[in-house]
């Protein structure tokens, strides 16, 4: 009987003792697109607002890429050297330029970020996982395009 009730118990206790949920880089990449996507469709609309929520999304799923993945099994070279060497400096100018309500440096700012997305790709043997401007239709923000 006894021995029935500490069965029963741990049990009950399994779920708490399972490994914590680590999200995949693929899964953190998938929402930085998404992001990345509003981003730009919130600074074109003058949603100033909008456009600094993304942005402070963007710079904490990247630290979570860091967080979670400061190196990565797959990648020749480690995420936390990374970010901070790729889009760091192109996502604080493109706070600026959010800060500043300033079109025209959100725009030259966004470019450099998505230029440094696609720098990591390349560093991480990921170069056909290609970004770019948003442009209508699902997932605007890539080009499916084989590469030229
Ligand atoms: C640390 C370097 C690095 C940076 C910076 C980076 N990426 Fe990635 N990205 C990767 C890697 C590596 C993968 C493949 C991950 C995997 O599947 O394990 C990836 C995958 C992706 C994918 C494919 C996701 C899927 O599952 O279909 C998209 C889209 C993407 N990144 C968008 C972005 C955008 C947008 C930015 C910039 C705002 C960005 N990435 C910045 C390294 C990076």
């Amino acid at each position: 009987m006894k021995l029935r009730l500490v069965a029963a118990a741990a049990l009950l206790l399994l779920p708490t003792c399972a490994a914590p949920y680590k999200p995949g880089l693929g899964e953190l990449m998938t929402f930085q697109q998404l992001r990345h996507d509003k981003l730009w469709l919130a600074g074109s609309a003058g949603n100033w607002a909008l456009a600094a929520y993304e942005a402070d999304e963007l710079q904490e799923g990247f630290d979570d890429v860091v967080g979670y993945w400061p190196t990565h099994p797959d990648l020749p070279l480690p995420p936390a050297e990374l970010v901070p060497r790729l889009v760091a400096a192109p996502l604080r100018e493109v706070r600026a330029a959010v800060e500043a309500r300033d079109t025209h440096a959100f725009e030259t700012a966004f470019d450099k970020l998505t230029a440094g997305c696609n720098s990591c790709h390349q560093a991480t043997n990921h170069g056909f996982n290609l970004v770019r401007r948003p442009q209508p239709g699902w997932f605007g923000n890539q080009d499916f395009a084989p590469p030229r």
